[in-house]
């Protein structure tokens, strides 16, 4: 096993390169660029982030164009940065890192709140802005080109969250952007919030009262509905004020509540059904769709909410094993209000979960695809094309390498489902480099690679924009 801690290291160089080496042949329809986002900091001064989702977002842009790679990388210039940057220390609190400890700081902080805009999550379009997101109500705008910042983007309404998702769904038939948000407070509250496109005015499309707020990283979405996915990882709200501990430190465990799925109807915000299942905790819903009267909910999960801590720094630069990847659940969610079944659609291993977004999103659909778990114990070191009717695995493994979120690109023109490529950075830690590896998505083999001039430290999610960034 080789080590991919290598991708846990901070990378400071900013470059611009305007061809990479590329082995292999691109696709000659492959025009557009994959924009991914993910820490790349992980301390200031003396100081260290604590969790693999504090450290400062950093940027890649590869732009595709007649079989060439052109790469660029840049910090996200977010004032939780810079202020740490100037002060020498680390100034704002993020996911799992908090330097103000104090219940007096934390107090004082309530009178003069200083949410990060440390958005290393996820990258999006909102209208003809391109934003990096984090769980944060603060997307960064920046310049889909250059990657520099253009700052938090203010928008036209009085709807105020604490926190939001860095995985907004976009409607297929609308282009209508759908959040999940909440606010924490007598009383607390859930919210899915909808951006129709053009616009940059939130609309409430509905809420709901909690008393302890659950942590959900995702919801899913079909033509009516919204689903929340209530894991039995809580928080008491008092306690995000009182008890001086980062964020998701103050959220308990308490399998005996057991899931909770709150179906939402889009159309009114009503609460069509609420469906119990079992004890369980997913960061990433991967598609839903309605299915005579139930919505089938495809989701990877958890036994529990373990694999939060297993995300720690010092975990994963230690020598224990890292379990960084779930397995691919399917819940039957009554719309008569019943519990809910849960079936594995998998043995195999997966994370980071993409499908054909806008062609298979809230419809029955074949394929998922994700890193996986090639030697058990390792960080992720495949990469997955599951097919959830039949249940067929195909993998992908390069023996010392770490495949990152595969982003499946259509070919245009293309009416099959898989019928496309699959994009995914690669960490090769032996080298000190990363490659931009490019795999035919229906034969799952190698099509091209192109090697970045350095080790790209692990991150989340990107989005591919087929659309034109710049005139060229
Ligand atoms: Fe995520």
């Amino acid at each position: 096993m080789t080590d991919y801690r290598r991708g846990f290291e901070s990378l400071q160089h900013e470059v611009y390169e305007p061809a990479l080496p590329v082995e292999g042949d691109l696709p000659d329809w492959l025009t557009g660029t994959l924009l991914r986002n993910g820490p790349a900091q992980f301390g200031v001064g003396d100081q260290a982030y604590n969790h693999w989702f504090d450290g400062h977002a950093m940027l890649h842009a590869f732009r595709m164009v007649d079989g060439t790679v052109e790469y660029r990388n840049r910090f996200v210039a977010s004032k939780s940065r810079q202020e740490a940057l100037r002060q020498g220390e680390i100034v704002r609190s993020e996911f799992a890192t908090d330097p103000c400890m104090s219940i007096f700081g934390r107090v004082m902080s309530m009178f003069d709140p200083q949410p990060t805009d440390n958005a290393s999550i996820n990258v999006a379009r909102l209208d003809d802005a391109y934003v990096a997101l984090t769980e944060t109500p603060l997307p960064v705008r920046f310049d889909p080109e250059t990657l520099e910042t253009a700052g938090v983007v203010a928008f036209e309404d009085d709807i105020d969250v604490d926190t939001s998702t860095a995985h907004p769904h976009v409607e297929p038939e609308t282009g209508r952007t759908l959040s999940y948000a909440a606010s924490f407070g007598r009383p607390s509250e859930y919210k899915i919030l909808g951006v129709p496109p053009g616009e940059a005015t939130r609309k409430v499309v509905a809420r709901l009262n909690v008393d302890r707020p659950s942590y959900m990283h995702s919801f899913g979405m079909t033509e009516r509905y919204v689903i929340l996915s209530e894991w039995p990882l809580v928080v008491n709200p008092l306690d995000l004020l009182l008890r001086g501990k980062p964020f998701i430190e103050n959220f308990e465990w308490q399998p005996e509540r057991g899931t909770r799925f709150r179906v939402l109807r889009k159309s009114d915000g009503a609460e069509v059904a609420t469906c119990p299942a079992d004890p369980a905790f997913g960061f990433h819903h991967v598609n839903a769709f309605e299915r005579g009267d139930e919505v089938v909910c495809d989701i990877v999960t958890y036994p529990d909410a373990s694999i939060i801590d297993d995300l720690y720094l010092d975990r994963l630069r230690s020598d224990a094993p890292t379990p960084g990847t779930g397995y691919l659940h399917r819940y039957r969610l009554p719309l008569d209000g019943g519990s809910a079944p849960s079936t594995l659609q998998s043995e195999e291993r997966i994370e980071l979960p993409r499908i054909h977004d806008g062609h298979a999103t809230s419809q029955p659909y074949r394929f998922v695809y994700g890193v996986g778990t090639h030697t058990p114990g390792n960080f992720t070191d495949q990469l997955v094309r599951m097919n959830v009717e039949t249940g067929t695995v195909q993998t992908w493994h390069q023996d010392g390498t770490y495949p990152g979120e595969p982003v499946f690109v259509p070919r245009p023109g293309g009416t099959d489902e898989g019928d496309g490529v699959v994009l995914s950075v690669v960490l090769h830690p032996t080298e000190e480099r990363s490659f931009l590896l490019v795999l035919d998505a229906d034969s799952w083999t190698e099509r091209a690679r192109a090697t970045v001039p350095h080790a790209v430290p692990f991150g989340f999610h990107g989005q591919f924009f087929g659309a034109p960034t710049r005139d060229s």
